[in-house]
């Protein structure tokens, strides 16, 4: 993973994090966590980011407190979503812009816990991930480790990349060719339980907050997209920054919001393969 900064105690100060090792042949990977995130190796404090031989997961140790969380692209909701979350035909991937020919690249600029990217993966796009924070991006950066040694996953993960980091920072610096689409799902400041907010990162609000600088984020995607940015918010949820966009997608429980700058070119003239779901012997009419 390139890594852009580590543990910003001024930017997480609450977070009170140790690393611990559930099996004694974890131990030594255990405390490289450690060092690496400038964490403690005491299995105190109210967060434990924990190792054990199925990889790292962090847990809040209070009573009550929601299950730990993990990122398993192997099993779970995941590989559900790769087998029966809708491919092509889902709002996300129509937002994106895939369709028969087009598999744009795309800068998931709040990977969060990756999923998104690897439904967008999964479909044959490209993607760069930037987190911020740091458990998080630790979190996704073993994911990615296990995904790369499951025969089923690997090829998806092959196609994704993670840079630890601010993605504002990132975005404006940014040197290389520029991603076709930049994707942004922020944190939206919901109080409450919110069926829209996926349980895991509603574990997380503690440590992750509400990413109130959201707007300069979207501002940084539309300078440096080539085609589209797209930002995933809440169905009723007002435009990010007010800042209408071109069109929205409805999905089932978010909306996407398009900002488009140029039309995609579908390669093969947009001829259908089984990946979009569709017959490769059928051309789409002109
Ligand atoms: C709602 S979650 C994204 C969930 C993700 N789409 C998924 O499918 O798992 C938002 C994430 O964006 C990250 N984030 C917010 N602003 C960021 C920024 N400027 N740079 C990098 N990451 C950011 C937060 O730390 C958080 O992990």
């Amino acid at each position: 993973m390139d890594r852009a900064f580590g543990m910003d105690r001024t930017r997480f100060p609450a977070c009170a994090v140790s690393v611990v090792a559930l099996a004694p042949e974890c131990e030594d990977a255990a405390r490289d966590w450690a060092r690496r995130l400038g964490l403690p190796f005491d299995g105190q404090g109210a967060w434990r980011l924990q190792l054990g031989p199925d990889g790292l997961r962090l847990a809040c140790a209070d009573p009550g407190a929601p299950g730990p969380v993990r990122v398993d692209f192997a099993r779970g909701a995941a590989a559900h979503r790769r087998r029966f979350g809708g491919g092509a035909g889902q709002a996300i991937a129509k937002a994106i812009g895939v369709q028969p020919g087009v598999r744009p690249s795309v800068l998931d600029a709040t990977a969060g816990l990756g999923r998104d990217a690897f439904a967008l993966a999964g479909l044959g796009c490209e993607l760069t991930l930037i987190e911020r924070h740091p458990l998080i991006a630790a979190l996704l950066e073993d994911g990615l480790r296990r995904a790369r040694d499951d025969a089923e996953t690997a090829p998806i993960a092959a196609r994704m990349s993670l840079r630890e980091g601010d993605a504002i920072a990132l975005m404006r610096g940014w040197s290389g060719e520029a991603p076709q689409v930049v994707y942004l799902d922020p944190m939206f400041p919901h109080r409450g339980k919110s069926a829209l907010v996926k349980k895991e990162m509603r574990a997380f609000r503690p440590l992750v907050g509400d990413d109130g600088d959201a707007p300069a984020l979207l501002e940084a995607a539309l300078a440096l997209a080539s085609h589209r940015v797209v930002v995933k918010r809440p169905r009723k949820a007002p435009a990010l920054g007010g800042l209408a966009p071109g069109y929205a997608l409805e999905g089932k429980s978010s909306r996407f919001d398009v900002y488009p700058m140029r039309a995609f070119k579908p390669k093969d003239g947009g001829r259908k393969t089984p990946a979009d779901g569709g017959n490769p012997d059928i051309r789409p009419m002109t």
